[in-house]
């Protein structure tokens, strides 16, 4: 092999490479798994100061699956900022209910909800408060 020629082999090597990851980062936005991505868009309201301490236990405890701000995740649990989850349909008990004895899925495709243990009756109260007053600014009543 002639240098000339190895270069152009060199220069082919890189061209097809360059086609590859080309390729892979065009199409990664599309195939890109979208597990993990907030489901709704939550404008966050001025909270109370009962509410700020349930934001703390909901982050602890359900952001996991709920996402940030309750906006639900890809893949995961559904955003209870969400007309299902307004007051009249999943009233304070039904949140209570789904803490202490878990969910079994029913509207969502993400499987069940497992009971969440190590919360008291007051922090529930704030948990649920929090999450009606980002209700509230999105709409939701
Ligand atoms: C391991 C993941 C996970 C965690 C942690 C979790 N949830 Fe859930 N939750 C889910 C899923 C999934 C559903 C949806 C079930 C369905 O298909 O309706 C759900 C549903 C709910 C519902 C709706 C109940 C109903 O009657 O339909 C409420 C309310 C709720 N979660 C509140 C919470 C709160 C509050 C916390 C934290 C204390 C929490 N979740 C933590 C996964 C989770």
């Amino acid at each position: 092999m002639n240098l000339s020629e190895r270069n152009k082999v060199i220069l082919i090597v890189a061209l097809a490479l360059i086609a590859v990851g080309g390729y892979l980062w065009l199409t990664s936005d599309e195939s890109e798994n979208q597990s993990g991505r907030p489901i709704v868009i939550v404008d966050i309201p001025e909270l109370s100061i009962a509410a700020r301490s349930g934001e703390q236990a909901f982050v602890k405890n359900c952001a996991s699956c709920h996402g940030n701000n309750a906006a639900g995740l890809e893949g995961r649990a559904p955003p209870l900022v969400h007309r299902i989850y307004e007051p009249s349909h999943h009233g304070d008990m039904a949140f209570v209910g789904a803490v202490r004895n878990g969910v079994r899925a029913h509207h969502w495709p993400f499987g069940n909800m497992p009971p969440v243990d190590g919360l008291t009756d007051t922090e529930i109260q704030n948990i649920i408060l929090y999450v009606r007053e980002l209700q509230r600014a999105n709409g939701i009543y």
